[in-house]
C-alpha cells in the first residue's frame, strides 16, 4: 500500500509510545475519601468491599500509607451514631466531633498532608438530606446558615479545603465570606459544582447510613441530562470564590469534565463515586475484569477528559500500581 501517514509508527516501541504519550496519571493526581466513625474498632463496610470505617487509629495509619506513596490529599467522611442526628443537623458544627477531631490529629501527625472536609448536613441529619427540611421542602437560605457554621468549624480545626457537597445556592460565596472574616484566608474550597442527582451515590450511602429517608436529592442535586445548567454553576462558583470546581460523579460524566475544562481556568476535580468503584470492584471479583488495568484505564480516561484531580477510593492501590 501506498501510504504516508502510518500513525502506527508512533506505537511501534515502548520508547516511542512513551514519548508520544497524551496524557500522564501520578499517585499526586489523587485525592483519597476515608470514612470514619467513633469507635475504635476498622469496620469493613458491606456496600463498599475493600472500604473500611476507621478508627482515629485506623485513620492515621492508612491516611500515612497513601501520603507515603505519593498521595497528597485525603478527604473525611464521618459515620454519625444515630443518636446524634437530629433535624437541626447541630453535631455538623460540633468542634469536639469526630471531624474536627480527625483533623486535629492528621495535622498534628502529617502536616504535609492536605486534609480536605466535606460540607453538608446527610450525615448528621436524621432524615438523611443535605439540608434542613420545612414542610417538605430542602430550605435554602437557613441551611447555608448551618454550612457555614460547619465550614468555620472544619476551618478552625484545621483543614486545608473545606469541600460544599451540599447543592444549596450561594453557599460556596457564603462559605468565602465567613472565612475571610475569620480570618481563615488561606483555607481553599473546592466545590462540589456540578453534582448529578445520581444513583451512583447508593453504596457511599450505604456506608454512612446516609441515605435519604423520604423523597429524593433532586430539587438540590442536578438532572443528569444537564449540561449547560453546569456551565451555570460554574460561572457561578467562580464568582463566589471557588478555588477548585468539581465534577461528580467521573466515568459517566466525562463530557462534562469535558466542557468545564472548555470554559474555566480553575483547577477542576472529578469525583470517581461509589458506584464506579463497586462496580469495578464486584466485576473484578467476579473474575470477569483485569482489575489494576481497569482501575488505571478508568483514572486515565477522567485526566484525559481534563481533570487535574481525581477523588477515587482507589487512591492507594492506584498509587500502588503506579509505583510499581
Ligand atoms: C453527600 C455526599 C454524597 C457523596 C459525597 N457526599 C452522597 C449524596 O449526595 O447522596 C457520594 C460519594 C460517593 O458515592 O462516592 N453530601
Amino acid at each position: 500500500m501506498n501510504l504516508p501517514q502510518r500513525p502506527r509508527r508512533n506505537r511501534k516501541s515502548v520508547g516511542i509510545r512513551q514519548l508520544s504519550q497524551e496524557t500522564t496519571l501520578t499517585p499526586g493526581d489523587f485525592i483519597y475519601p476515608l470514612f470514619i466513625h467513633a469507635g475504635d474498632d476498622d469496620q469493613k463496610i458491606e456496600s463498599m468491599p475493600g472500604c473500611q470505617r476507621w478508627s482515629l487509629g485506623g485513620l492515621l495509619q492508612e491516611a500515612r500509607e497513601a501520603y507515603e506513596l505519593g498521595v497528597p490529599a485525603i478527604v473525611l467522611f464521618p459515620a454519625i451514631a444515630t443518636e446524634l442526628k437530629s433535624l437541626d443537623a447541630k453535631e455538623a458544627y460540633n468542634i469536639n466531633g469526630i471531624v474536627p477531631a480527625a483533623v486535629r490529629a492528621l495535622k498534628a501527625e502529617l502536616p504535609d498532608l492536605i486534609v480536605i472536609t466535606d460540607v453538608a448536613l446527610d450525615p448528621y441529619h436524621s432524615e438523611g438530606h443535605d439540608g434542613l427540611i420545612e414542610e417538605g421542602e430542602i430550605i435554602n437560605d437557613e441551611t447555608v446558615k448551618v454550612l457555614v457554621k460547619q465550614a468555620l468549624c472544619q476551618a478552625q480545626a484545621g483543614a486545608d479545603i473545606i469541600s460544599p457537597s451540599d447543592m444549596m445556592d450561594g453557599r460556596v460565596g457564603a462559605i468565602r465570606t465567613a472565612l475571610d472574616h475569620h480570618g481563615y484566608t488561606r483555607v481553599s474550597i473546592m466545590s462540589y459544582t456540578a453534582k448529578y442527582a445520581s444513583a451512583y451515590y447508593g453504596p457511599f450511602r450505604g456506608a454512612l447510613d446516609s441515605a435519604p429517608k423520604s423523597g429524593d436529592k433532586k430539587t438540590y442535586q442536578m438532572d443528569p441530562a444537564n449540561t449547560r445548567e453546569a456551565v451555570r454553576e460554574l460561572l457561578l462558583d467562580e464568582e463566589e470564590g471557588a478555588d477548585i470546581v468539581m465534577v461528580k460523579p467521573a466515568g459517566p460524566y466525562l463530557d462534562i469534565v469535558c466542557q468545564l475544562r472548555m470554559e474555566t481556568c480553575l483547577p477542576i476535580a472529578a469525583y470517581q463515586v461509589s458506584g464506579e468503584y463497586l462496580m469495578i470492584k464486584s466485576a473484578s471479583q467476579a473474575g470477569w475484569l483485569d482489575e489494576d488495568k481497569v482501575i488505571l484505564e478508568s483514572l486515565l480516561g477522567i485526566k484525559r477528559a481534563g481533570a487535574n484531580m481525581i477523588l477515587t477510593y482507589f487512591a492507594k492501590d492506584a498509587a500502588k500500581l503506579l509505583q510499581s
